[in-house]
């Protein structure tokens, strides 16, 4: 584990060079300018992986972080990518917090700490023993964290498609999210959702206005590898369901097994079946 002792007045000068620079401002407005032309020439010199291979490479990541900086423009394709995001109404409910505040971060994770142990206090036995091995963020490791919020006000009060579910717009910044994951695993980055907190004490620490909620605080940076396999699972806390148990057909309860057998038909599903009138 790296220690806190990194996290100096340099480390913070270091990190603020890295992202608050005006080359920074400046490369945010190319990208929206760019964002008429076609795919692949968009995306031009891009590292970038296929998409399945990013969608199944991505990890939660919290004990692979190496604290390298991250390359502005990097860091700016990643936050591109998640305010590219779907959002209902096209409201675009999220802000980004770019936290390079060593004693900010510091301050985060004591109180995650103390979140850890009272969630730990409500184990027992062998889901205690496993709990202990868990690590559950990277908030000091980590080159730089982000929080997401989200604002219900923004384009409210008509926001269309919002008026019967209102947590359509938090759906909307997970979205975000997870737009801002996948592009970081493509980027070669780790991200690790931390949510071992209390909204207030996070709205507090960051000076929140009270309407704007913390949706997520993301650890995010170079890595030194992606584990295969989910550190939940490593651990035997929780494994991944296959496809088929969570995949119903017209009830629910109805399993649709067959429909992922090869060689099935697809139960007629695929042919068109029902007239657009
Ligand atoms: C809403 C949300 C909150 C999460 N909070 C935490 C967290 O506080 N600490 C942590 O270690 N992982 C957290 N995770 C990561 C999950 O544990 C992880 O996604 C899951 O175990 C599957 O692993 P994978 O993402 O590597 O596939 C969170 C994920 C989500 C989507």
């Amino acid at each position: 584990m790296v220690s806190v002792a990194r996290e100096d007045s340099e480390t913070r000068e270091k990190l603020q060079s890295n992202f608050v620079s005006t080359e920074w401002a400046g490369r945010a407005g190319a990208g929206r300018a760019g964002a008429g032309r076609a795919g692949a020439e968009r995306h031009g010199d891009v590292p970038s992986l296929l998409f399945y291979e990013a969608v199944n490479l991505r990890r939660d990541v919290r004990g692979q972080f190496s604290g390298a900086p991250i390359p502005s423009e990097v860091l700016v394709r990643m936050l591109g990518a998640a305010h590219a995001a779907p959002s209902v109404g096209l409201s675009q409910p999220w802000d980004f917090v770019l936290i390079g505040d060593p004693d900010v971060r510091r301050a985060f994770y004591h109180h995650v700490q103390q979140e850890r142990q009272m969630f730990a206090d409500t184990l027992e036995g062998a889901q205690a023993d496993r709990f202990a091995q868990i690590k559950i963020d990277g908030i000091l490791e980590s080159t730089l964290s982000v929080v997401v919020t989200y604002d219900p006000a923004r384009g409210a009060p008509h926001v269309l498609g919002r008026h019967a579910i209102a947590d359509a717009g938090l759906y909307s910044v997970c979205l975000a999210i997870e737009n801002l994951w996948l592009a970081a695993t493509a980027e070669g980055m780790g991200v690790g959702w931390v949510s071992f907190y209390r909204e207030q004490y996070l709205s507090e620490l960051i000076g929140l206005p009270e309407t704007v909620r913390p949706v997520a605080w993301l650890c995010v940076g170079p890595i030194t590898h992606l584990e295969p396999v989910p550190d939940l699972e490593r651990h035997g806390w929780r494994a991944r369901l296959p496809l088929t148990a969570v995949l119903h057909l017209d009830t629910w309860g109805n399993s649709a097994a067959t429909f992922l057998a090869p060689g099935s038909d697809r139960g007629g599903l695929l042919r068109p079946q029902v007239d657009a009138q």
